[in-house]
């Protein structure tokens, strides 16, 4: 195949670092030997010397590592702090008048807040929380546009213990109802509506159609006015953030909890069942997320750090709304979309807030690598030094271009490995030490004992490919399911007798002992560098009346990395002509409202069953194959119904 000689002809590109890089980086050829040493002599230590340095501590921890109930870890348990003190308390003396947050909004508007005024800000409005009867331990969920506001809900949650879970406004209000239901949430904070390219995203109308079955133990529903659109208001149940924070007095006492306790739940799919909410720590997380933005994305006072990720997902989470803020660093927040009013918005955006480190995600980067060079070239992308990936392998001719283009062969590029679940970074490059190779994310970090296993848990062999684990604990490690703890088992550790975390990827390490990311194992799909479990698309399509049975898989796609294949088998006949294409849309609008636009099917197919074996299990590899237009060469003599591959190959 000549995806294969292609990546073979480009592991050959190293790309070291520049030396005026090294020079200046934060961490140099010399920290990153005596820390690897320590990681490997005292795992433990080396953590419990970071989490020293790096946190404001309330209560000093004297417990590390909590092992004795494996896998469920626990780190600085008997220490105690509060994230939002960290993040904004400590910076106060000597950073009251520094930039926080700049944001843009999606028709260009730019407003920031200081240190000061953000503190006020979530004093302010965690106070509102806490009228409300909001306690420590209780649920919120957060539903908003990428406005500072979403930040503040966030870290005013965090200040009184409350723990968040964020829904990405782009979710449908099925979507949210289920999340709401599981996490069993107090209140929701969600605005009007937000702007997207033009367009207002109705956020409260999804609310409101999410409570109104009922059956959840939502009391309240706090609105940010931020369209200004008409929404309606239910008397007892809403209110406006505005009149909530009345009255409020600006500052707010953080309430210092455990180091285990529950920051945040975040869902996200798996292969089956519903979303998994990913529990995570307080004290743990944060460490990850503070060394991570210190050591991967270089942070420096003078930066102006733009993670371009939505809050909605865990990288808005670790490299927007906590990690930089806890470092007291400067970020740009946005809320539209990268190709409006033009291809050019985000250079645009880089050039007019001084932009130097950059983070985005591949999809992103091949969406806009479309539209040519010339784009980027009218705008001045000289402050940048460091740009980053995270989501999906990026390709070398994205990785490229990404290089050439935007980083004009000056920055480095770090392509950073990590998921919802691990919190932070966990395989990436330090910018100023370790070459670069384009599509390889390259060598875990400090601490991080990432390892290619076969299916007895063994390393294998530099070469070939397996399960990528992680051997040892670390402090930002997810530490349960919310709410089902057996599939936060079954499903991270069973596979190796609870002995690694297996994070569902499969991996291969080159002669140099680079990691290469293959792909997910399981029937995860990634769609714009998001995970989609293919089991909720089927859901959703089942769900509607003239759907009997229905299969997800992917296919490559070039821009957003994997297309949705549907293959649909109906309760009635299959309609033919305009008839066809009606019922393919009524059911791509169909999965859109039910789940997202995300989740949106690239191509439905129909066929009169679905191709199962004998024993009626659904032969995903062949539908795989059928997807890519490829020829079927598997064994198919132990279908049931070959017959019906013919049917599903048209179009
Ligand atoms: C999955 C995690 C982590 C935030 C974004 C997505 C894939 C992530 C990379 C990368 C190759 C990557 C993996 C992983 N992935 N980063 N740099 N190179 N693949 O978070 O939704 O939890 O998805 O995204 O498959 O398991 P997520």
């Amino acid at each position: 195949m000549s995806d294969q000689i292609e990546s073979i002809l480009h592991e050959a590109r190293v790309f070291p670092p520049p030396a005026e890089f090294s020079a200046q980086a934060n961490v140099k050829a010399e920290d990153y030997q005596r820390m690897m040493e320590k990681a490997a002599s005292d795992h433990v230590g080396f953590w419990a010397d970071l989490a020293r340095e790096k946190i404001s501590w309330h209560t000093p921890f004297t417990v590390t590592l909590d092992d004795s109930n494996a896998p469920h870890y626990r780190w600085f348990s008997d220490g105690q702090l509060n994230v939002s003190y960290n993040c904004l308390d400590r910076h106060l003396a000597e950073r009251e008048e520094k930039t926080a947050i700049i944001f843009e909004s999606d028709a260009g508007d730019v407003t920031t807040y200081t240190y000061k005024e953000l503190f006020d800000e979530v004093g302010r409005f965690a106070n509102a929380l806490k009228n409300l009867g909001v306690q420590t331990g209780d649920r919120v969920i957060i539903y908003m546009p990428m406005i500072p506001q979403a930040v503040i809900a966030m870290q005013a949650c965090a200040r009184i213990g409350a723990i968040h879970s964020v829904v990405f406004g782009g979710f449908s209000a099925e979507a949210l109802k289920d999340r709401i239901h599981d996490a069993g949430a107090k209140v929701v904070i969600t605005a009007d509506g937000g702007r997207r390219g033009g367009k207002v995203v109705p956020l409260k109308a999804a609310v409101d159609q999410a409570l109104e079955s009922g059956g959840h133990c939502v009391e309240k529903v706090v609105v940010y006015q931020h369209t200004g659109e008409a929404v309606e208001m239910k008397a007892t149940r809403d209110l406006w953030w505005h009149e909530a924070e009345r009255g409020m007095p600006d500052y707010c006492d953080p309430v210092m909890v455990d180091s285990e306790h529950p920051l945040f739940l975040l869902y996200t799919s798996g292969s089956t069942g519903k979303p998994k909410g990913i529990q995570h720590s307080s004290g743990g997380y944060l460490l990850n997320a503070i060394i991570t933005n210190e050591w991967v994305f270089d942070l420096k006072d003078e930066d102006i750090f733009w993670c371009t990720a939505d809050v909605g997902w865990i990288t808005g989470h670790t490299y927007v709304a906590y990690g930089p803020l806890a470092l007291g660093k400067t970020i740009v927040m946005f809320e539209g979309v990268p190709t409006y009013p033009d291809a050019g918005r985000f250079w645009q955006m880089c050039e007019r807030h001084g932009v130097t480190v950059f983070y985005t995600a591949p999809t992103a980067i091949r969406a806009l690598m479309k539209f040519g060079d010339e784009i980027p070239n009218q705008y001045d992308l000289s402050k940048l030094r460091l740009l980053g990936t995270v989501g999906e392998p990026i390709n070398p001719e994205a990785w490229m271009w990404y290089y050439r283009v935007i980083g004009k062969e000056r920055c480095p590029i770090v392509d950073t490995w990590w998921q919802t679940e691990t919190g932070a970074h966990m395989i990436a490059p330090l910018p100023g030490i370790t070459p670069l190779k384009p599509g390889s994310c390259t060598l875990p970090l400090p601490g991080i004992d990432a390892a290619v296993v076969d299916e007895a848990g063994n390393e294998i062999p530099h070469g070939n490919g397996g399960y990528l684990v992680i051997r040892k604990p670390w402090p930002s490690m997810l530490r349960t399911v919310w709410g089902d703890d057996q599939r936060y088992v079954d499903t991270y550790w069973a596979k190796f007798n609870n002995r690694y975390y297996v994070a569902g990827d499969s991996a291969r390490r080159d002669e140099d002992g680079y990691f290469w990311i293959m792909g997910r194992i399981d029937d995860v799909l990634n769609v714009s560098g998001h995970r989609l479990g293919t089991m909720e698309i089927e859901s959703a399509l089942v769900a509607h009346e003239q759907v009997a049975e229905a299969a997800v898989v992917g296919r490559p796609h070039e821009v957003k990395g994997e297309a949705i294949v549907a293959f649909v088998v109906l309760k009635g006949e299959i309609p033919t002509g305009s008839q066809r294409d009606a019922l393919v849309q009524t059911l791509r609008n169909w999965v859109a409202k039910e789940i997202g636009p995300i989740a949106k099917p690239d191509d439905i197919r129909f066929g009169s069953n679905l191709p199962k074996t004998r024993s009626g299990k659904i032969m995903r590899r062949l539908l795989r194959a059928i997807a890519r237009g490829e020829r079927i060469t598997q064994d198919t003599s132990t279908l049931e119904n070959p017959q019906i591959l013919e049917q599903f190959m048209q179009k």
